[in-house]
């Protein structure tokens, strides 16, 4: 990038110099490549698509068109409308969101954070593999926004905001479907938690609490049912086996799968109903756990209200249905067993689940409304 600068720098100055050129030339393609800052010894490398790297440009006009109604039929819904930052980018605490014709969608809004690791698509289904397509989706929902791409595309050129933003980002002149996408896709990109105090401990700014580590210890251990004999060279044998699923290893706090929890089934055939698998049903996304102090109601239809309640229903009303993977069958059967897990035991292991609340994430102002 800095090449191609000097050089139009350069054909300028002689067009100056003979005094041909009267005009103005015009502002050299010249961005400016948009820092990420969080700990890379807990969460992985950053994952950036080749053909959009972020730049302060086009990361700032994803935040416009992020939090602009003109994205929206009738301009009363933006993405933030549904996709709250106090909230951990999730809908302000309601099960399901409502769209701009008042219509009750089907699913609970997702959180919008480290989405760059996300390796395995987008939604409680996985049906978008891509970001920036992802990002054209609830436009045209018609229980979203119910706008049409094409239109947006008319107001977004018609607006000298935005022809400007997009040529500071893009150098374009026209605004299009792609590089609509492309700046959604690098504003949601830019979206990083990773300095809640679970961080700060792992990187030994911070201490636990006891209990908060007894949490830790009980997420990250083998649940011991009535038919195993107690280890005892293990003597915490009361885990939960939380591990297994929302593992801590990738700092993600998800194995990044489609998998069940034992959830009765509401008719959602997740997985399944996008990709048409039937070992598939009733299989959904693995939610990271981040920031899930934020992020209620929770579940892919946001039945439990609490992280006490989503707790209980792992240790007793967990069912093992069909689309259980056999390999978590053993888990989630010795957490439902467990006898050693008593309130107190419970109790810890939801306030280790707070300490992955990142308030800076949740304030920093740089995923804030840009309007305001
Ligand atoms: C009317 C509410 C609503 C609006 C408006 C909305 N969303 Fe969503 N969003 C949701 C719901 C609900 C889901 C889960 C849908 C599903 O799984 O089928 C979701 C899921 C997502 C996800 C998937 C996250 C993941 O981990 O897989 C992303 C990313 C996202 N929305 C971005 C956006 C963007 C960008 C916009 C604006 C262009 C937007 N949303 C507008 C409600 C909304
Ligand atoms: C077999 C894998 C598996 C195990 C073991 C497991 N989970 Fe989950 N968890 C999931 C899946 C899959 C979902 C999403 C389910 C859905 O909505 O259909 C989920 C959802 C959640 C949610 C709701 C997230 C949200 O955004 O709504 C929380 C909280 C949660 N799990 C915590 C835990 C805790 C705590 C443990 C240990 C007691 C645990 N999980 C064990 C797979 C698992």
């Amino acid at each position: 990038m800095k090449k191609v600068a000097i050089y139009l720098f350069i054909v300028a100055g002689i067009y100056s110099c003979k005094d041909v050129v009267n005009e103005v030339p015009d502002t050299p393609f010249n961005t400016t490549p948009y820092t990420l800052n969080y700990p890379t010894n807990i969460l992985p490398p950053a994952r950036v698509p080749s053909d959009n790297p972020l730049t302060k440009e086009g990361v700032q006009l994803g935040r416009m068109l992020f939090y602009d109604p003109i994205l929206s039929a009738d301009s009363t819904q933006s993405c933030a409308s549904c996709h709250n930052q106090a909230d951990a980018f999730t809908d302000n605490q309601l099960a399901f969101s409502t769209g701009i014709r008042g219509t009750l969608g089907k699913r609970n809004s997702m959180p919008i954070l480290n989405l760059m690791w996300h390796l395995d698509g987008f939604f409680w289904d996985g049906r978008s593999d891509i970001l920036r397509h992802l990002a054209l989706v609830p436009i045209e929902d018609p229980t979203e926004m119910d706008e049409t791409i094409g239109n947006v595309l008319v107001k977004l050129n018609n607006s000298p905001m935005y022809t400007d933003a997009f040529k500071k980002a893009y150098n374009t002149t026209e605004v299009d479907e792609e590089l609509l996408g492309k700046a959604l896709e690098q504003f949601m990109l830019s979206v990083v938690s990773g300095n809640s105090k679970y961080d700060r401990v792992q990187l030994g700014l911070e201490e636990f609490t006891a209990q908060e580590r007894t949490g830790q210890t009980i997420f990250n251990s083998e649940a011991i049912t009535l038919n195993n004999e107690p280890n005892p060279n293990q003597p915490k044998n009361f885990g939960a086996d939380c591990f297994h699923c929302h593992g801590t290893g990738n700092g993600l706090f998800s194995r990044r799968e489609y998998l069940s929890n034992g959830l009765s089934d509401n008719g959602d055939l997740g997985r399944g109903g996008a990709n048409g698998n039937p070992l598939d049903n009733y299989k959904f996304k693995t939610p990271t756990l981040r920031n899930i102090e934020k992020t209620a109601p929770y579940m892919h239809d946001g039945r439990f209200s609490t992280l006490e309640e989503v707790v209980q229903f792992y240790l007793s009303d967990m069912t093992e249905t069909s689309a259980v993977d056999p390999n978590d069958a053993p888990n989630l059967h010795a957490l439902k067993d467990s006898v050693y897990l008593s309130e107190a035991h419970k109790a810890a292991l939801v306030s280790f689940l707070k300490t992955l609340t990142d308030e800076e994430f949740l304030t920093n102002e740089e995923y804030s409304n840009p309007f305001k």
